[in-house]
């Protein structure tokens, strides 16, 4: 269960640089849940996962998970317990360093011992299993260099990685967006049987709004650093892509009349 009660996050506070990003954010996430963030660019989205993944203090608020007070954590100390996939595809790898030693390195998370004990026979062929069952025929480049593979074939990997120590709670930040728009087909149908195989809890950033209403349980609407929208249970099931899209016109809507009302202010006092 992640808890995240109240936080706050001002970047650049008292400057005239100074970004709100994060307002009172409030979301509850069972265990064993699949929650998608969506909203604009801006709206706080990756700051959010950052917040949970430790990148950050913060100005405000708590985090547990599974009943860890995990605000004060240091962020290699959190990672222990959870996975997390960003957007670039050449970002949490060691891109020279071989598909086995990168998944070796992820299995040995948060422990202390040599590589070399990681790749003996017994692990290879577990983790030569683990590849093969991704169905990607992978498991014949296992002794290849990361830099090797293509952007799809990476983030397969990086998903591996992720969970092969169970993580507490795995982190998506547009981990499809950077790819063409079949192998992002391929990386969320892996990701879905990834997730549901071993009942992790999830939370994935997306633009896509056939993602976010197709896949998961719950989808969550940012706007200005907070949560505008929840959708779950029945409500989510019968969520369509388009209803998603006339939520962000309501939003840009309301900004508009905001934005009309405060111009109006201003040339009734100046
Ligand atoms: N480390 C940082 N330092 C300063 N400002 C930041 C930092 N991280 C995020 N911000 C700012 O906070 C706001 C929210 O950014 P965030 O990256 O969370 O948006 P997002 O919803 O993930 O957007 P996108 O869809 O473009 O990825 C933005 O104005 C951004 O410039
Ligand atoms: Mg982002």
């Amino acid at each position: 269960m992640l808890e995240i009660k109240g936080i706050h996050k001002t970047f650049f506070p008292e400057t005239p640089n100074q970004v709100r990003a994060l307002r009172g954010v409030d979301l509850q996430i069972d265990p064993g849940s699949w929650v998608n963030v969506i909203g604009t660019n801006g709206s706080g989205k990756s700051t959010l996962l950052n917040a949970v993944a430790g990148a950050f203090r913060l100005d405000q608020g708590k985090i547990l998970l599974d009943g860890h007070d995990i605000t004060n954590w240091p962020e290699h100390r959190r990672a222990k317990l959870i996975g997390r996939v960003f957007q670039d595809p050449f970002s949490g790898t060691a891109p020279s360093m071989t598909i086995a030693e990168n998944l070796a390195l992820a299995a040995r998370r948060g422990k202390f011992r040599g590589l070399g004990f990681a790749l003996k026979s017994k692990w290879r062929d577990e983790l030569r299993d683990r590849v093969a069952a991704m169905g990607l025929g992978l498991e014949d480049k296992i002794d290849k260099p990361m830099d090797t593979l293509s952007g799809g074939q990476r983030q397969s990997i990086t998903l591996l990685m992720a969970g092969l120590v169970r993580p507490a709670l795995l982190l998506l930040d547009e981990h499809t967006a950077a790819l063409d728009p079949k192998s992002a087909d391929k990386i969320i149908q892996l990701t879905e049987t990834f997730i549901s195989e071993h009942r992790l809890t999830t939370i994935m950033v997306t633009h896509s709004m056939d993602q976010a209403a197709n896949f998961g349980d719950r989808v969550v609407m940012m706007h200005r650093g907070a949560i505008r929208h929840d959708i779950s249970g029945l409500a989510k099931h019968r969520l369509r892509a388009a209803d998603l899209i006339s939520k962000f016109d309501e939003i840009r809507r309301s900004d508009l009349l905001d934005e009309s009302a405060a111009e109006m202010l201003r040339s009734q006092y100046v």
